[in-house]
């Protein structure tokens, strides 16, 4: 088990108060909090090492440099991806989906192609797919969910077909917490030739990776997600995919050499970072990537699971509650509503008991639609919580139940 000792004064952000109460900090989904070596690895790169990388030869720019491709590895091996030139850092998930939607669908597909996401994505694996669509005419056709918000997997074979050039879905539902079997869906879209892009962010801050055993074309990742900075994240990519693949920005770091009339590309991963990427949020997050791995994803999976279930009972037997998404398979996410109270007031009224939940759409408009919502109350979960925060949960909950249910 996880010992409170290993990480006791390890986030800053937890110390404090909010009005007079202890903060208890359940929106790990938005962005996890930053453990203190993450904050020490940023703040140590910019007092000691800061300078540009791949284009010095003096002393800062060549540690930024190997300070920078350690992270790179560091990637490679939480992911278990085979090699490390497949990682090319972005600024995160949403930026990752976006460079597969541009430079690997755009000049692959046509208007008789099918690209395939889920109805519990967040717009970040939607928007990308529908800007494809537009510009290139395919058509994006949207995988059911059942009652309890697993993929409706029936519905998705059903929808496999020669036509189908593109099947994206999230890992874990930001939203519900569902859990999705990517391995298998990524092996039924190779079986009809289609690409697989896989959706992590949600997945990496909680659960062992690993790509090769998924068997995925590209996963995407989010920093801040997994205890890393904001404004850094990855996509894997399989290396003969990135390789056949054109830039998508141009600029610094991507080219081998310019002239006005012919640019010839670096090598992958660096044909696709153009320009000074974000250094510093790499390091940050090479420290993050040393931090889950200290602690190791089978505590992580075994306390969160405890915090889940512990949570849903918990909540679950409120008067006036009911947990939205309740999937076998779930991350530690629990969607909510209260009978007669609206979500933001709920949120409000547990901001003042010290308590950060998320409320509203979640960037899911779509699937709350799915669900008869406009909005719900989520608490998410990480390492840094306990049952007692889970407890102070359920208290708040009642409190806005007397107040204004
Ligand atoms: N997608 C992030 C969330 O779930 C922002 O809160």
């Amino acid at each position: 088990m996880i010992s409170d000792a290993i990480f006791a004064d390890s986030f800053p952000t937890l110390q404090q108060k909010i009005g007079g109460k202890k903060l208890i900090y359940l929106d790990s989904a938005a962005t996890t909090q930053k453990p203190q070596c993450v904050i020490d690895a940023v703040t140590h790169f910019y007092e000691h090492d800061n300078a540009n990388i791949h284009r010095g030869v003096h002393t800062l720019s060549q540690r930024a440099t190997q300070a920078y491709e350690n992270a790179r590895v560091q990637i490679a091996n939480l992911l278990h991806a085979p090699r490390h030139e497949e990682i090319i850092f972005l600024r995160g998930a949403t930026e990752a989906i976006n460079l597969v939607a541009q430079a690997y669908a755009r000049p692959r597909i046509g208007e008789n192609d099918v690209i395939l996401i889920t109805e519990m994505e967040h717009h970040s694996n939607i928007v990308p797919w529908q800007l494809v669509c537009e510009q290139t005419g395919a058509s994006l056709e949207v995988v059911p969910i059942c009652d309890n918000g697993s993929i409706n997997l029936e519905a998705y074979k059903a929808m496999l077909s020669e036509e189908v050039a593109i099947v994206s879905m999230t890992h874990v539902s930001n939203a519900i917490g569902t859990i999705n079997p990517v391995k298998e869906m990524c092996a039924l879209a190779k079986a009809v030739g289609a690409t697989s892009v896989v959706d992590g962010a949600q997945a990496t801050g909680h659960m062992d990776v690993d790509v090769e055993d998924i068997s995925c074309d590209f996963y995407a990742i989010s920093g801040h997600k997994m205890f890393g900075p904001t404004g850094i994240g990855c996509l894997f990519g399989r290396y003969d995919v990135l390789q056949e693949m054109e830039p998508w920005q141009g600029g610094g770091d991507m080219i081998l050499s310019v002239s006005f009339e012919e640019t010839t590309w670096n090598e992958v991963p660096f044909k696709f970072e153009a320009g000074t990427p974000n250094i510093a949020g790499a390091i940050g997050l090479g420290a993050a990537v040393t931090f889950i791995q200290e602690l190791g994803y089978d505590n992580i999976s075994t306390l969160e699971h405890e915090l889940l279930v512990y949570g849903t009972t918990t909540l679950g037997a409120i008067d006036g509650v009911t947990i939205i998404g309740t999937a076998p398979s779930k991350a530690s996410v629990i969607a909510f509503t209260v009978d007669g109270v609206h979500p933001h007031d709920v949120g409000t009224i547990l901001d003042h008991a010290g308590v950060a939940i998320r409320t509203g759409n979640h960037c899911a408009e779509p699937l709350m639609k799915s669900f008869g919502l406009n909005a719900t109350c989520r608490a998410s979960f990480s390492i840094y919580n306990t049952k007692d925060d889970v407890d102070k949960l359920a208290v708040a909950v009642k409190d806005a139940i007397r107040m204004l249910g």
